[in-house]
Parts: structure tokens; C-alpha cells; sequence
């Protein structure tokens, strides 16, 4: 089974990733936050430069309605030396919906038809489609894949939500099932170019998703693997750090290396302290904090009220193990 590390905006551009594969590692693939400006941000460019990423290989996503803008893209990741590249079909964010991109994109289907066939036409890099199952209701599922089945994609990874559902409630594995059915069974696709996304937080969950699909190969992750970092090396079988005091080495020393990435790249301690705050919200549970002491370190206004905090967590986690 090949594991992927998903998209994730705001959380896991390269700073995160860098850490995150120099302390656990495990992922088959790591894709980039999306990309939407036809000439790179500042921060996108960085995002991409292959001397700024330890994670690979990195797919770049790219997030656009317009063939010419998404090709453009396209170029500059070319001349960068990627080969592949992954389109946004799933955004449910209001302002890139009212666009018609990301999860919009898949309200006007005779648009994302013409557009599909402009950019693999065109496209000097394969491209991969990452896809909700429709916007409002379940029954746009089945024309939507009629219209990726036209196209030479390298892979098609489904979020089986739909836009209106965001991330909550339970995820539409019937609607999985479809395309597997549609695209495997009568298309003649091969397996592999499907890969499911959604709501694996644990080994449970990936065996009930396993027993359900046993011709799946890929899978792609993204919220357990902020909750819980050893994810993809105890999917792939080598088991989770067994010693609990390197354990918590582990965690505090990829905590660490956030901390002092952000440092070097942001202006001021605010931002760099309401960056480490929202990481907690994904790591609490994972480092054994209780709720008040989640808002003991959310509550710290200064590096060093900050890292004197986190320093007591780690002490008394070890001396709670003795
Ligand atoms: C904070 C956050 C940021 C995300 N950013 C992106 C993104 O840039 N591109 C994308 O395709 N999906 C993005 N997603 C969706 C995830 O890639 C993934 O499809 C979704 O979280 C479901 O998978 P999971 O249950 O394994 O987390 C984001 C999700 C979250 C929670």
C-alpha cells in the first residue's frame, strides 16, 4: 500500500513537512498547500523550491478554473524540475467556491470539461486530480466521473464529501465505491490510479477501509497525521515508537525544530507563537496534554513564557513515566 501525505494550507507547507520527514517520515508522496497565482508568491515560490523541501517526492497542487493560468503554473514547476502536478477540485473554503475553483470547479461541469481538456492537451507534466464527490448532492458523482473517465490522468484521489458537508460527518465511502465500480469495473482503469482520501485517523480505521476495498493501493492522509505523526510508518507495518521516553524525545525534539524553523522565517514573536498555538490544537492528544494544560501553552504570550511551558510538559511526561 503506498501512503500520501495530503495537501494541507496554512499547516503543512515546507517548514512542517522538512520536520516532519526528519523526525517520522513514512509517506509514499507529499503534496504542497495549493498554488493559485499564475506568477508564484513569495511564499508559494518558496514553497516549491526543490533546496527548500527534505519531503519527496513533492507533488505541487495548483488551484485554478483558468487552463492558461494552471499551465503557467505549470511551466514554472517544469522549469523547477517536477514532472507531476495535481489539480484542486476540492477546496470548500466560500471565497474560492464563489469563484468557481476548488469544489466550485465541480458546479459547472461543462466548464471543467472544456478546461480539463485544455490542460491535458497542453500540459507538459502528468497530472494527477484530487476531487470531492459534488457540491450539493450525491447525484453529480456519476456525471463528474464520466467526465474525469475522458482524461489521461495519473491518479484520481477522492475526498468522498461533498463541498457542503466540509469536513464533518461521515464520509460517502458508497460513493468510493462508485468510481472503483465505474472506472475499474467498466472503464478497464487500472486500480492504481484511484487513491481514497478521508478520515483515517488510526489502523482501525484503515483496516475497516482495507476489508471494504481489498484492491485498493493508495490511500491518502491528512488530519491523522497531524494528530498522530507515527501514522504512516505503523500502516506500513514497522509498528510505533515502542520506548516511551523516545518517544517523547521524538515528538518534543519535530516540535522543536517547528518552533525554531518559524522563528527563523517569521517577523516577531506573535505570529510565530499563534503558528505553534494552532499546531497544539492537532498535537495535544498525541503528547498526553489535558485540557488545561492545552490552555496553559495557548495562554503564553512570549518565547519565554512559551518555551518555559513547553519545557514542563516534557519534564513532567518523563518523570511520569518513572
Ligand atoms: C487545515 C487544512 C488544510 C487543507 N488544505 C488543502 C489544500 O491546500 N489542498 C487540498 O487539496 N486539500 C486541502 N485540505 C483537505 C485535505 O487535503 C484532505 O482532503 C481532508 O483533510 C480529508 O482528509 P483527512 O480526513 O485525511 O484529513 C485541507 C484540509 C485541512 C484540514
Amino acid at each position: 500500500m503506498k501512503l500520501y501525505f495530503a495537501p494541507l494550507e496554512g499547516v503543512a507547507g515546507y517548514i512542517f513537512r522538512n520536520a516532519f520527514v526528519h523526525h517520522y517520515c513514512g509517506a509514499d508522496r507529499y503534496f504542497t498547500p495549493f498554488l493559485s497565482n499564475p506568477i508564484l508568491s513569495h511564499k508559494e515560490r518558496n514553497d516549491v523550491l526543490p533546496e527548500n523541501n527534505a519531503a519527496s517526492p513533492l507533488i505541487p497542487q495548483i488551484l485554478a478554473n483558468n487552463s492558461e493560468y494552471f499551465l503557467e503554473i505549470a511551466k514554472t514547476l517544469k522549469d523547477l524540475g517536477y514532472s507531476e502536478v495535481n489539480l484542486n477540485l476540492g477546496c470548500p473554503s466560500g471565497t474560492v467556491v464563489s469563484k468557481k475553483r476548488g469544489a466550485g470547479f465541480l458546479s459547472v461541469p461543462d466548464s471543467l470539461d472544456t478546461f480539463l481538456g485544455e490542460i491535458f492537451e497542453k500540459c507538459p507534466l502528468k497530472i494527477s486530480l484530487k476531487t470531492r464527490i459534488g457540491m450539493e448532492d450525491i447525484s453529480e458523482w456519476s456525471h463528474l466521473l464520466e467526465i474525469f473517465a475522458k482524461y489521461p490522468f495519473s491518479e484520481l484521489i477522492i475526498h468522498p464529501r461533498l463541498r457542503r458537508e466540509l469536513y464533518g460527518g461521515s464520509v460517502h465511502r458508497d460513493a468510493f465505491k462508485t468510481a472503483f465500480d465505474y472506472l475499474v469495473g467498466k472503464k478497464g482503469l487500472s486500480a492504481d490510479k484511484l487513491v481514497y482520501n478521508g478520515d483515517i485517523c488510526s489502523a482501525e480505521d484503515f483496516s475497516s477501509l482495507t476489508a471494504e476495498f481489498p484492491e485498493l493501493t493508495k490511500v491518502m492522509i491528512g488530519r491523522g497525521a497531524l494528530k498522530n505523526p507515527e501514522i504512516f510508518n505503523i500502516l506500513h507495518g514497522k509498528g510505533e515508537i515502542k520506548n516511551p521516553k523516545e518517544k517523547l524525545d521524538t515528538f518534543y525534539a519535530y516540535h522543536d525544530e517547528l518552533f525554531d524553523s518559524y522563528r527563523n522565517i517569521m517577523y516577531g514573536e506573535k505570529p510565530v507563537l499563534f503558528k505553534m498555538k494552532e499546531l497544539w490544537g492537532w498535537f495535544s492528544e498525541y503528547a498526553g496534554l489535558d485540557a488545561k494544560e492545552l490552555k496553559s501553552i495557548r495562554k503564553a504570550s512570549s518565547f519565554t513564557a512559551y518555551t518555559s511551558t513547553r519545557r514542563q510538559f516534557q519534564t513532567q511526561a518523563i518523570s511520569a513515566l518513572r
